[in-house]
């Protein structure tokens, strides 16, 4: 074979030493055509390796397929029952998650919002009242006091935990302070002895806020069944989420339950028979059968959420820079969220979105630096720790379905982020 001359055959006689089988289509005659074809590859720009697969923070999609079968089922029993409003579905699921909250009672509504906004109004907070809760959190444990005309006072957080820092009690209560409420951030228990102590001494009732932390502990105690009465939502993304928006209020008192259900249901003390107004939180009974199938599946769940949490822990622990979750001695975490905690934090959140890894910042203001609150004449400075972690703060991607490889990859990026 004589190609040896210009470049392009040049190159060809290198291709042709690679893939030996070339030599007998040049040969046969094809040559022309397979040299054409080979100079068409060799001249065309050189590809990018193609982008990882995305890794978003939150991925509920990744779940569907493995509960649709069930998910339809459950529908399907509703339909068939034709009762959509406060039938069996719910009852059986306030049952099932009264359980889980190791609770007397639980009472289903329509939101989170409102399993709070009920509860506070249930422990006897009205206009004028004030109310103690942590600054650093979902803006719905703060406007669930102002829908009722009270005040919320903010208290600053712990700096390891995120949670609630009873030690800022004393200087923030006052004569007019009608309750407590403590919210389990990411799904860790706020400390709740020392809020437990002082909220007996004052005589004040606590509501936890636990929509973010269903199945968790403290000290042997399950979130829910810590403070006198606790609110969930069900909301899409959290660890037990709806197809819609859902809630629950659990508490051991029948009366606090009674009450409940009264006021989700227009103050109606029977048919058509309202002692008070209320309005309209009923749950409803599609999200309940739907909840009630996912709910079968929470403890999987949750182990898989601890073990990427794990995961993560030890491949951080290797990287210096990186502030881990913590979860101390007798806490057990349910991670709603692993949220690191890091300087440069925005940058690092382009960083990651740049390379398809979701992140989230939960939550960037804290309330008493919310626009809604600014009637309230806080300043920044004024909840120091609150303030820092919303600067600093940012949760990766967690959910069952996280594979190992998208952790390591996530890592990865933030180890690659660190060393510009
Ligand atoms: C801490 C916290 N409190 C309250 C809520 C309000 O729940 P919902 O969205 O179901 O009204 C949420 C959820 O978004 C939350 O994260």
């Amino acid at each position: 074979m004589n190609c040896a001359g210009t470049t392009d055959e040049i190159l060809l006689e290198h291709y042709i030493r690679l893939y030996p089988a070339l030599q007998k289509t040049c040969i046969t005659g094809c040559s022309r055509i397979l040299y054409a074809a080979y100079l068409k590859i060799m001249s065309a720009p050189p590809q990018p390796n193609p982008l990882p697969e995305p890794v978003p923070q939150l991925d509920l999609s990744a779940q569907y397929p493995a509960i649709s079968g069930e998910i339809r089922t459950a529908v399907e029993r509703v339909m068939a029952s034709q009762q959509f409003v406060l039938g069996r579905e719910g009852a059986a699921l306030e049952e099932e998650i009264a359980k889980l909250c190791s609770v007397a009672h639980g009472v289903g509504l329509a939101s989170g919002t409102d399993a709070l906004i009920l509860a506070l109004r249930a422990c006897g907070v009205q206009a004028g009242d004030e109310v103690l809760l942590p600054t650093f959190t979902f803006v719905a444990t703060g406007s669930a006091v102002t829908a009722l005309g009270a005040k919320p006072v903010f208290v600053d957080i712990r700096p390891d935990t995120y949670n609630i820092n009873p030690a800022e009690f004393e200087r923030r209560v006052t004569p007019r302070t009608r309750a407590i409420v403590v919210v389990h951030l990411y799904g860790l228990a706020a400390d709740m002895d020392p809020i437990l102590a002082f909220a007996k001494s004052r005589k004040l009732p606590v509501i936890e806020d636990n929509a973010q932390a269903i199945g968790a502990s403290y000290k042997g105690r399950r979130t829910g069944s810590l403070g006198g009465v606790a609110c969930l939502s069900f909301y899409p993304t959290k660890n037990l989420g709806a197809y819609g928006d859902a809630g629950m209020v659990v508490t051991n008192s029948a009366e606090l339950a009674a009450r409940i259900r009264t006021l989700r249901n227009h103050g109606q003390s029977a048919k058509y028979l309202s002692s008070e107004p209320g309005w309209n939180s009923r749950l409803d009974e599609i999200q309940a059968a739907i909840l009630r199938v996912k709910l079968r599946h929470l403890s999987t769940w949750q182990r898989a959420r601890q073990s990427h949490a794990a995961e993560y822990n030890r491949l951080f622990s290797q990287i210096p820079g990186v502030m881990r979750p913590l979860a101390p001695e007798g806490f057990e975490h349910v991670y709603h969220q692993y949220t690191i905690r890091i300087e440069r934090r925005d940058a690092l959140q382009k960083f990651l979105s740049d390379r398809k890894i979701g992140c989230a910042v939960y939550y960037p203001y804290p309330l008493h630096l919310q626009p809604l609150y600014s009637a309230l004449g806080h300043k920044p400075g004024d909840f120091p720790h609150a303030e820092r972690a919303a600067q600093e703060v940012l949760s990766l991607p967690m959910y069952p379905e996280l594979r190992k490889e998208q952790i390591a990859r996530v890592v990865e990026a933030v180890a690659e982020f660190l060393k510009c």
